[in-house]
């Protein structure tokens, strides 16, 4: 049985911590599925991992439509969340509403997050109202990166702080399913985190939210271009693969790949007859 929105409400009433990760591809979606991650978000930072653009801003409706599918094919138990792109939800409520129905109807996804506070607060009540559950992003939210000036950490000063923990409390009462919080100084999202019913799901947020979120290719040392201080490489595939790829251009120059083991076998008589016959 998939996991639902009501098992992940659950467990922070019964003070269990949430593990997610972002995955974008049907292979690694099956394997950490089967490690036993409850949610998986095909976040649209599959912009910078996979795709190789600067910022996630480019991603378009269609890329995260693709990825979701493949994700969803290769999680069975996971509830996954298809991440919003830039500007598919902010110019109108049928525009956000159509495209997080894609989500559903297209991606096969079980739910879909959106970056931002109050302003979003009514977008997401109608997404909700219309039986599509609902996960809010506050604190820093890459798609407003240039309207932020960076990368960086978010509600630093009281009034900053005030403003994020209405952001919390505006979703709150929307009746979003889980709130991320992203780069905000962990005094703050403990205060958030217990003021507001739904689960807080932090990175670069500290211990004390109710779940956390990391980004697949940051744990296990995938992308090198940059590497978040809040991520945590449990290994570092980068230099597994540039490694295997080495050892592969060697084997290959010096005739010791492919050996019996990875060859297919001929009967004889009909290698006998060709030669004949050739
Ligand atoms: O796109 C993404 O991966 C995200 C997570 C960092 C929460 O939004």
């Amino acid at each position: 049985m998939r996991v639902s929105i009501t098992q992940i409400k659950e467990m922070k009433q019964k003070g269990e911590k949430i593990a997610m990760l972002t995955a974008y591809d049907y292979s690694t979606a099956k394997l950490i599925d089967e490690a036993g991650i409850p949610l998986i978000l095909v976040g649209d930072s599959l912009g910078m991992v996979i795709l190789g653009y600067e910022s996630t801003i480019p991603v378009t409706m269609d890329e995260m439509i693709h990825h979701t599918k493949a994700v969803v094919r290769g999680a069975t138990q996971a509830l996954v969340v298809g991440d919003m792109p830039f500007m598919t939800y902010q110019v109108s409520f049928e525009d956000a509403l159509r495209n997080a129905a894609r989500f559903i109807q297209e991606g096969g996804a079980q739910a879909i997050k959106l970056e931002g506070g109050e302003s979003m607060a009514e977008t997401a009540k109608r997404i909700v109202s219309c039986g599509i559950p609902v996960m809010g992003h506050i604190g820093l939210t890459p798609q407003s990166i240039n309207q932020l000036g960076g990368f960086k950490v978010m509600g630093k000063t009281p009034e900053a702080a005030i403003r994020l923990i209405n952001d919390a409390k505006a979703l709150d009462d929307a009746g979003v399913f889980a709130i991320v919080l992203e780069c905000v100084p962990e005094p703050l999202s403990k205060l958030i985190t217990e003021k507001v019913n739904t689960p807080t799901i932090g990175i670069g947020a500290g211990k004390y939210c109710d779940g956390q979120v990391q980004v697949i290719s940051d744990l296990l040392g995938l992308y090198t271009d940059f590497v978040p201080k809040h991520a945590k490489q449990y290994v570092r595939l980068s230099d597994s693969i540039k490694q295997a790829t080495a050892d592969y251009i060697s084997e290959v120059q010096t005739g010791t790949f492919p050996t019996e083991k990875q060859s297919y076998a001929m009967d004889k008589s009909v290698l006998a007859k060709l030669e004949k016959s050739t």
